[in-house]
């Protein structure tokens, strides 16, 4: 697909996303840490990133919220009869993500401690959580050096390294994965891939990218070509 990065792009990168990231990071509740608290709390960045699976930011913030109110930490959520999780999940669809939810907190509350599993392997073994949101806890959450990959992360990458290819195809996905982790800053996985998400949310949006806000313009194989709205290309139909 594509060469691995020279060291130097690697650098350059990882630089200047983190840069940017440090600047224009929204303002977000799981974000956020009390008085006190070193680091984010495993359970809030799990929860934030079930949600944010098929749901867009400003519609789960709310829900983020009322949700942490009613169920604040794992044991609460494990203690919780399904139809209750149920309930506060209502209206942001996609309720397989609720069950799974509510299965993990039982098993990470019986088998684990009430301590969610702190390495990406540990994480993937729980219900409802895939390679990318293993990825997302295990980096953000315990700061494991490990991609976490999503569609608009996706999106940024085969930009920026003007991959032309379906990134709907697993194999397409696998090295993807690949080239995130080669360009991952050991010890700042956390907000770098967080950084690729937001730059992906908000500035590398699919349609109408805007390139001039790009902390990564100068280093965009699609944009030096003109061609960052034709990548990633349609997906084929049949
Ligand atoms: N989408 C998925 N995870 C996210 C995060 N942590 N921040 C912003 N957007 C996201």
């Amino acid at each position: 697909m594509t060469d691995v990065p020279t060291k130097e792009i690697r650098k350059t990168f990882a630089q200047s996303l983190l840069t940017w990231f440090a600047e224009q990071a929204r303002d977000l509740p799981w974000r956020r840490s009390e008085p006190g608290e070193s680091a984010r709390p495993p359970y809030r960045v799990w929860l934030a990133e079930v949600m944010l699976q098929q749901t867009q930011v400003n519609t789960v913030v709310p829900y983020y919220e009322r949700f942490l109110a009613r169920f604040p930490s794992v044991e609460t959520l494990a203690n919780a009869s399904l139809e209750e999780v149920l309930k506060e999940w209502e209206g942001l669809g996609y309720y397989a993500r609720a069950r799974n939810l509510h299965a993990a907190a039982q098993r990470i509350a019986g088998e684990h401690g009430g301590q969610l599993p702190d390495t990406f392997e540990g994480l993937l073994g729980l219900p409802g959580v895939g390679r990318y949101t293993a990825g997302a806890v295990a980096s953000i959450a315990f700061g494991r050096n490990v991609p976490a990959v999503d569609g608009n992360v996706r999106r940024v990458l085969a930009r920026v390294f003007a991959i032309r290819e379906d990134v709907a195809r697993s194999r397409v996905q696998r090295e993807l994965e690949a080239l995130a982790a080669s360009l991952l800053p050991s010890g700042q996985a956390g907000p770098f891939n967080e950084a690729l998400m937001e730059l992906g949310a908000t500035v590398c949006t699919r349609a109408s990218p805007e390139c001039a806000d790009c902390p990564l313009a100068n280093d965009c194989d699609a944009r030096r070509h003109g061609s960052q709205e034709d990548i990633p290309p349609p997906r084929p139909t049949r």
